[in-house]
């Protein structure tokens, strides 16, 4: 069988944790890559042994060996590349969050509708394995109907290695610097950089960016929104630079009445343990006869608690027989975007998903700035931003 061929465009963070999903398989195979950045092209490429570099995008469009493309660029250019690919007949992965507003979403719909191509917004949370645990758990009735839904996220400091916390960690304890080892990974200044700049990002580093994972996992979880209400606050993230935490976000189901609840606090000082983001997120699920906690996902805080747990008639369950790693969910996300173009089915998160989840997150951020709550049926779209034009030869000019 002749492989699927694909292109990861944009070396970055993330790019390291879309390699796996490819190993191994015989339907498809990492077959490039591309970077505006010609040197964090060729090393990555060194790095994981993929055989092709390109040096434009125009070039990898071009190329009809090439089935398929993933996005991992920054946000104010997922439209635009989307677009393109999709009208040069490659299928698109368009890491999240899917755009910047959603006339944007309905553009890249349109265009992968008109081209007859997959479009799948890349959100790995929704294929966690223990998150599949626990919606596998209340499918078996395991909790009964469920009533509510609360999310608890805490980041550490947003420098490399979480270095704050481990001399937090030393400081505080008897432990010596040797004992508390550094946790989370490094991440270049350049991959925050873009981020704290809302035209680029499109909101801001924790709610909007981070957040649409978050947005993501209470629809999937649930359905469909009514109506939001947010506080979004800020707080410095790195000297001089502001995060949009503290943050406490509530809503309310449609045509149930379940609501949910999201709070985010920014620690800095906290030991996270975790080998990615020092990011603890925990999430509790209350059902009509039992409870279910998701203990963990980017980071591994509560590693002495079983990844999934279940309260019901008086007993608790540990469920530690599930991979739990982070970069599993990034496995899982892959294999949803090749096994969509093979089978000729829908990605899990199709375009119209990544556009209801933009939603949530946008009625979110107007909530906080309006001060009132937000109903998503006739919510009003954000103002369309002016972008940079990156590409001269597939598109028009963008406004
Ligand atoms: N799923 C997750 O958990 C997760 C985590 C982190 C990032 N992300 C998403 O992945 C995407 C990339 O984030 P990152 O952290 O890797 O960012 P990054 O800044 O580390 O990497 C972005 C890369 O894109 C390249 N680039 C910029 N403009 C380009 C262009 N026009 N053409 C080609 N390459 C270009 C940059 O040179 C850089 O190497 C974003 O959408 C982000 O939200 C997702």
């Amino acid at each position: 069988m002749e492989k699927m061929k694909f292109v990861l465009v944009g070396c970055g963070r993330i790019a390291t944790l879309h390699v796996a999903g490819y190993r191994d398989r015989e339907d498809a195979e990492l077959w490039g890559v591309y970077d505006k950045n010609p040197q964090a092209a060729k090393r990555f490429a060194a790095e994981h042994g993929i055989p092709k570099v390109y040096d434009s995008y125009e070039a990898v469009l071009a190329d009809p060996a090439v089935t398929g493309v993933e996005l991992l660029v920054p946000h104010h250019l997922h439209c635009e590349l989307t677009v393109a690919a999709c009208r040069a007949k490659k299928h698109v992965s368009v890491q999240k969050p899917m755009a910047l507003n959603l006339a944007e979403c309905d553009e890249m719909i349109a265009a992968a509708k008109e081209n007859g191509v997959v479009l799948k917004v890349f959100e790995n949370f929704v294929h966690y394995p223990p998150y599949l645990l626990l919606k596998d758990l209340i499918a078996r009735g395991e909790i009964g109907e469920i009533r509510g839904v609360r999310y608890k996220m805490c980041n550490a400091s947003l420098y490399s290695e979480n270095i704050p916390g481990a001399d937090a960690r030393a400081k505080h304890t008897d432990a010596s610097k040797d004992d508390c080892p550094r946790t989370g990974w490094k991440v270049d200044p350049s991959s925050w950089l873009w981020r704290l700049n809302g035209s680029l990002c499109g909101g801001g580093p924790v709610v909007f960016d981070d957040g649409y994972h978050k947005f993501s996992l209470f629809l999937d979880l649930v359905g469909g929104v009514e109506k939001v209400c947010a506080w979004i606050d800020e707080t410095p993230a790195l000297p001089g630079i502001m995060q949009d935490v503290p943050a406490v976000i509530m809503w309310k189901y449609a045509d149930k009445k379940v609501y949910g609840v999201w709070d985010v606090t920014a620690a800095p000082d906290l030991y996270v343990k975790g080998k990615y983001y020092t990011c603890d997120e925990r999430m509790e699920v209350t059902g009509t006869r039992g409870v279910l906690w998701l203990t963990r996902c980017t980071a591994e805080m509560l590693d002495t608690v079983a990844p999934v747990v279940l309260y019901r008639d008086g007993k608790l369950t540990e469920f530690w027989d599930v991979p739990s790693d982070w970069q599993d969910a990034f496995i899982h996300s892959t294999k949803d975007f090749i096994e969509s173009i093979r089978d000729g089915r829908e990605p899990v998160l199709t375009g119209e998903r990544g556009r209801e989840v933009l939603a949530f997150a946008l009625a979110a951020m107007a909530s906080s700035e309006q001060k009132k709550e937000i109903y998503l049926t006739g919510q009003e779209d954000r103002k369309k931003q002016k972008r940079r034009g990156v590409l001269s030869i597939f598109g028009k000019k963008q406004a």
